[in-house]
């Protein structure tokens, strides 16, 4: 199954920078068929980014997105503005659900109004320190899962990507660790039972689920090789152009191993 390795740069990177980056990252990456290699600039890089890269070598995500398709929402970026300048977008990061405070009913509708508009919605899930203590993981991700994709269409489930990205794990969120790689696959099998129960087996087994959360290239093997893991979102290490190409081809790899 082709892997996919979704680069987010966050609040990183002004317009120039992002183009200087995108062209190291260019002289790096082959044209692969077997990962799909996305990167998510802030949205002021969208544009130019949009003319700059070769889409067969990676793909544009943004960040966020507003889930109405226009009008008087001042500093918000709709799905419609980013037609045509990316293919996919991310719903839900943690930092969105827990700096900016979205509730799950506007991620449900930035969902929607990313498939409305063309572009693939990353759907991010993942619980917190303290619901982890507390033994609460799979009733939020279950959560998570049923409140995101409650509107999406059976026809509609096959352009969706969901990652897991629990907040301990965030390198930028205190003093992140790992999940190992049992606690991984019960993870993946919390989602892929969930959505199972929601759009049926073939859904269950289809919808690609990437891990996201301190991931670089000495430990990238170890998730990707996780049981039902097809991919990473890449955060800190995304922005060094040597780590993520060697992610990338650490992908690639494991799709070729898998493959055979
Ligand atoms: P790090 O890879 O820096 O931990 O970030 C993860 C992340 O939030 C990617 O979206």
């Amino acid at each position: 199954m082709k892997k996919y390795i979704i680069g987010n740069w966050k609040m990183n990177l002004n317009v120039h920078e992002a183009s200087l980056f995108a062209t190291k990252l260019s002289q790096g990456l082959p044209i692969r068929r077997d990962v799909e290699t996305v990167v998510c600039p802030s949205f002021v890089a969208l544009q130019p980014l949009s003319l700059q890269v070769d889409h067969r070598q990676m793909k544009l995500g943004a960040q966020d997105c507003y889930w109405r398709d226009s009008g008087a929402f001042t500093g918000e970026v709709a799905a419609t503005q980013l037609r045509g300048l990316a293919q996919y977008v991310l719903v839900g990061h943690s930092e969105r659900r827990h700096i900016f405070g979205e509730h799950d009913r506007d991620i449900r509708f930035k969902v929607q109004a990313a498939l409305r508009n063309g572009l693939t919605p990353v759907l991010c899930v993942g619980e917190t320190e303290l619901e982890r203590k507390e033994g609460d993981t799979a009733h939020v991700l279950e959560d998570q899962i049923v409140s995101g994709l409650m509107n999406v269409g059976s026809d509609q489930i096959d352009q969706v990507l969901v990652t897991y990205e629990p907040l301990w794990t965030i390198s930028t969120s205190g003093s992140p660790h790992v999940p190992q790689q049992h606690e991984l696959e019960q993870v993946v099998k919390i989602i892929r039972s969930k959505v199972t129960h929601m759009f049926g087996r073939e859904a269950g087994k289809a919808i690609p689920v990437l891990y996201g959360g301190s991931v670089d290239k000495d430990n990238a093997r170890i998730f990707l090789s996780v049981e039902g893991i097809d991919g990473a979102l890449v955060g800190a290490k995304s922005l060094i152009a040597p780590e993520f190409i060697s992610i990338v081809e650490i992908a690639s790899e494991i799709a070729k191993e898998e493959k055979k």
